[in-house]
């Protein structure tokens, strides 16, 4: 039997060609490593001294770059455009105020010691990130990013559950059950044809019956995974169960996708939040590199010089300033560097025109309430209720459990483009309209709220790079590689997009490709 037919046997016979090419090894390998980091330590080798390197932005990517330059005796110096450090890893407490390029202004009503994230919030637990907590004391909890106590909440062409509020956990032990029925009965009748021995056949019909929670004679029947009308208590009390949905009933109301989301590896169960706000991490990077940064200086022009680069920007008191430098590592999110005036090579150009195009139009409200009805009357401790309607999201928080007032992020859309583009006001309007089908409590409970669209944040204007359909392959190299001696640094340049991770990965691979030049 030759290569070919041995795959298309194993395919035809129920196998994995895949598994298959894999033994034989007609994969391609995948790629080793290339990044220097990948978590853990991280050292740069030579010494910098005597060589100067301009920084734009003092975001994480910015930030890491002066600290792991600095610490081998480099020059930097950070050009930050904004009067406070951090960029997108920003929190919003109250007091806080701030106006967005349509001049609208809102000032942050939350009551002491409550906050709002309004770019990263969560942290996988293999991120680079957490090392980074970790060296420099910042103290992390558990991000609860997935909770069976979560709803799915439809109301278009969702069938019979259209309009009800279901449980994540009863949709997930139905589906299972009904598919583990499903299996173990057509592996009985042998209906699948599938390259296992009897007792193998056997052993997959006990995994199911226990999986599923299956009678003994094969059927789905409910199971206390789903949860309880009465719950179990003292006394003759022992609960009541609930009945499953129907098969079809699930399968129209469709929740794949919400199911599918939570099991990226990176949206994990348990995720990472630092205590009281996610800009812990910003003003930890700040403390060890703050003598470097020159806050409120907008960078005017990037160009290229015979040995190194030259940068002008506005200074505090709005005038022109140059400054010179060996290197410059550019931080600046692709959509304001696309109208930055620059030296920067044809082809770079494109690449950072065209990717800058494609930004997430990523949005986000924080809502107070004056009380955790989500606790209280629903028994919901953090993760996400998932919605079709604009909102897209409710998430609970993952802190301050048991206490009075509260934030709920009422929305969060990666591609917004019904909320955001609406007004402060009409967003918190349209936040509690929406979030109150799903939680009629709103109604009593809401007290303030604060928006954030980030397309429309200066010096930002946009979410996170998002490589939709060729754009990696199209302009993604070039992105990575220097133009003369400017170097591109941050989420948009890592296979980490729209993490904190991918700033800090690629600060620390565009500081050992300047240090093995040195
Ligand atoms: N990291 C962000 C989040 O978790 C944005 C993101 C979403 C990035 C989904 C990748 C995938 O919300």
């Amino acid at each position: 039997m030759n290569r070919r037919d041995f795959i298309t046997t194993v395919a035809v016979s129920g196998g994995s060609a895949y598994a298959a090419m894999k033994a034989l090894g007609l994969l391609e390998k995948p790629a080793t490593a290339q990044s220097p980091s990948q978590g853990g330590s991280f050292q740069l080798q030579r010494n910098g001294r005597g060589k100067r390197v301009i920084i734009l932005g003092a975001g994480l990517a910015g930030m890491a770059s002066a600290y792991e330059l600095g610490k081998v005796g480099y020059d930097c110096i950070i050009l930050e455009a904004r009067s406070r450090a951090g960029g997108r890893c920003w929190t919003l407490r109250g007091g806080d105020e701030f106006t967005d390029t349509l001049g609208q202004t809102q000032t942050v009503q939350f009551a002491p010691g409550l906050y709002l994230n309004p770019g990263p919030a969560r942290i996988p637990q293999e991120h680079v990130t957490l090392d980074y907590c970790r060296e420099f004391g910042v103290a992390v909890e558990v991000k609860e990013n997935l909770n069976r106590q979560e709803y799915y909440y439809k109301t278009k062409n969702a069938g019979l559950l259209s309009g009800q509020k279901v449980r994540a956990r009863e949709a997930i032990t139905d589906i299972r059950g009904y598919i583990s029925e499903l299996l173990a009965k057509a592996i009985n009748q042998n209906a699948i044809n599938a390259p296992l021995t009897t007792e193998d056949k056997e052993r997959l019909v006990e995994f199911l019956k226990t999986y599923g929670g299956l009678s003994p004679d094969l059927f789905y029947k409910g199971s206390s995974g789903r949860g309880f009308i009465n719950y179990p208590s003292a006394g003759l009390q022992p609960g009541l169960q609930s009945d499953p949905y129907d098969l079809s009933a699930l399968i129209q109301l469709g929740f794949a996708n919400y199911e599918a989301f939570e099991s990226d590896w990176q949206q994990q169960m348990t995720m990472l939040q630092p205590v009281g706000g996610i800009d812990q991490i910003a003003k930890a990077f700040e403390r060890k590199v703050s003598q470097k940064i020159t806050f409120q200086s907008e960078v005017k022009e990037i160009r290229k010089t015979p040995n190194g680069v030259s940068i002008v920007y506005t200074n505090s008191s709005g005038t022109n300033q140059q400054i010179k430098g060996d290197y410059c590592i550019c931080t600046i999110p692709l959509p304001v560097l696309t109208s930055i005036p620059s030296d920067f090579s044809a082809d770079m150009k494109q690449a950072i025109d065209n990717v800058a195009a494609l930004y997430a139009r990523a949005g986000k409200g924080g809502l107070q309430f004056r009380r955790r009805f989500w606790e209280e009357d629903e028994k919901i401790f953090g993760g996400i209720t998932w919605t079709d309607q604009d909102i897209n999201q409710i998430w609970y928080p993952s802190e301050g459990y048991l206490s009075n007032k509260g934030i709920l992020v009422g929305y969060y859309q990666f591609d917004d483009t019904k909320v955001g583009p609406l007004s402060p006001r009409q967003r918190i309007a349209l936040a509690v309209e929406q979030g109150s089908n799903i939680h009629p409590q709103y109604r009593n409970e809401f007290e303030n709220a604060v928006t954030v669209y980030w397309p429309t944040i200066p010096h930002n204007l946009g979410g996170w790079a998002s490589y939709i359909n060729d754009a990696r392959q199209k302009y993604y190299a070039r992105l990575n590689k220097r133009d003369g001696n400017i170097y591109l640094c941050g989420e948009h340049v890592s296979y980490l997009t729209g993490w904190m991770a991918g700033a800090l990965e690629s600060a620390r691979l565009v500081s050992s490709k300047i240090n093995t030049l040195a």
